[in-house]
């Protein structure tokens, strides 16, 4: 059988989550759904990153310990995915003690293979992008993504040899494994021009996980992380899923996924995934999201606005998948309305109302010769969410003009609303990893030959 691995990235608990994470995770949630409509075995894995300073500092702020500190928060987290139907097969904490062994222990493979010496760190670090930087990558001194000045290091450290893995990783790039293709120069460009050496612990504090080879060090906060996606597959029965199909981040992170883990990977003598796909920025209302300036919306808000699976296809539907994109509330409520309600939400009212008046009879069915599903199938397969969508509402379009130009409630053609009825199957189907709740309510209508008019789907706001 088939199988089908995806993962998110695992989150940082220090707050709760957001549309910006909503929406790697309702993505994620959308390819694993449709890998399981095509009948194949999947793993999707989502989770938390709750060791390193950033957390430790967080939680002390809130006088808790970090462990207390993010149980709380990893709370939310799963009560918000399930809010946004995102049904994952696992979600992993860098705490579980499974993790933890499984990092340990690739550490060690790394350490005997002599890819990790010790050192001294000699230079600045940003607790909140947990990142190292050189004097020049800093403006003025302070860090390029949260403009707050970065901390000075000199420390000793085990540091990673990742510029040995320079040619194997051009060659692994050279296989098409960064994706989208639009963000594999940069990739490449930086490590044609040459790789240092991670540093890869730290000393200062203790919140992570102790090297195995020496217990004063704990194991730095991205070494940990990007391991659980394999230390997953280290569960019984789960060990088929390595290497993963796909890693799915947001574009800021694209470096540790296209370069330090699969480094780290084959030092240990671990396959690599098949693919890391990169995804862009989400501004709200045109405005970075941030916390300081109250430009958030949280996933309360987010389902709110015009219910759950208008928020999902509006995610995927307005933003080419792989770019960035803009966020709005007024955008959002103006594709329910003229896309849910009175596009999908009416094709599928009328044509239940005249097929339980009618009734339907069995026909070739000429209508979906203009439904392009294998056009469909490959965008699923590139990934190429937002244009999925396109195709389906192109032929939700045609539908309804069938419906004009038909007009069955005159002829009260039996043939005509089977046509229509099948298509609307069709639709359901595709669009069911999109808009499951609404999917199984279309299904449940047309099921069987029994059709009963539709409840309104989409209520207009
Ligand atoms: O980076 N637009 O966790 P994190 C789109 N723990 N996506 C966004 C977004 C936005 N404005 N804001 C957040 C970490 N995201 C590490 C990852 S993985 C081994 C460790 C999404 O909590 C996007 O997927 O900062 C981004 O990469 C991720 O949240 C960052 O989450
Ligand atoms: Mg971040």
């Amino acid at each position: 059988m088939k199988k089908f691995y995806v993962t998110t990235p695992i989150f940082y608990p220090n707050d709760i989550p957001h549309v910006g994470h909503a929406y790697t995770a309702i993505a994620a949630d959308i390819l694993a759904r449709w890998h399981r409509l095509k009948g194949e075995d999947v793993f999707f894995l989502t989770g938390t990153d709750e060791h390193g300073k950033k957390i430790e500092s967080a939680a002390k702020k809130q006088g808790k310990k970090p462990k207390e500190f993010v149980d709380e928060l990893v709370k939310k987290y799963k009560d918000d995915w399930k809010k946004l139907n995102v049904d994952y097969d696992r979600f992993i904490r860098t705490t579980d003690k499974d993790h933890e062994k499984v990092v340990r222990e690739i550490l060690q493979k790394c350490y005997d293979k002599k890819d990790i010496y010790l050192g001294k760190y000699e230079g600045f670090y940003c607790t909140p992008c947990e990142q190292y930087y050189t004097e020049k990558d800093l403006v003025d001194g302070f860090c390029p993504v949260h403009k707050i000045k970065a901390e000075k290091l000199k420390e000793k450290s085990y540091f990673f040899k990742l510029s040995k893995y320079r040619k194997k990783l051009l060659a692994l790039y050279k296989k098409g494994f960064i994706l989208p293709k639009s963000r594999e120069m940069e990739i490449i460009n930086r490590v044609r021009g040459g790789l240092q050496d991670l540093s890869i612990s730290r000393t200062s504090f203790d919140w992570g996980i102790k090297l195995p080879f020496d217990e004063k060090h704990i194991a730095y906060v991205w070494f940990d992380a990007l391991t659980n996606y394999y230390s997953a597959t280290r569960e019984k029965g789960k060990e088929k899923f390595w290497p993963a199909d796909l890693h799915l981040m947001g574009k800021e992170i694209l470096w540790f996924h296209s370069a330090i883990w699969p480094a780290i990977l084959l030092s240990a003598g671990i396959k690599p995934p098949k693919n890391v796909f990169a995804h862009g920025w989400l501004t709200i209302e045109g405005e970075k999201i941030s916390k300081t300036t109250g430009n958030v919306i949280n996933v309360d808000e987010l389902v709110s606005l015009a219910g759950l699976d208008s928020a999902r296809y509006f995610l995927m539907r307005s933003v080419p998948f792989g770019e960035d994109g803009d966020f709005s509330r007024t955008a959002l409520v103006d594709r329910h309305n003229n896309e849910l309600a009175d596009k999908l939400g009416n094709l599928v009212s009328r044509v239940s109302a005249l097929a339980e008046k009618y009734g339907i009879e069995k026909t070739q069915n000429d209508l979906m010769k203009k439904f392009k599903e294998k056009e469909i199938e490959n965008h699923f397969e590139n990934y190429e969410l937002d244009k999925v969508l396109n195709e389906i509402f192109a032929f939700v379009d045609i539908c309804n003009e069938y419906v004009q130009e038909k007009k069955p409630w005159e002829t009260h053609d039996k043939k005509v609303l089977f046509e229509l009825v099948e298509a609307i199957r069709k639709i359901s189907f595709y669009l069911s990893p999109f808009i499951p709740q609404t999917s199984e309510k279309i299904n449940k209508i047309f099921e069987t030959n029994k059709i009963k008019k539709a409840e309104v789907l989409f209520k207009k706001i």
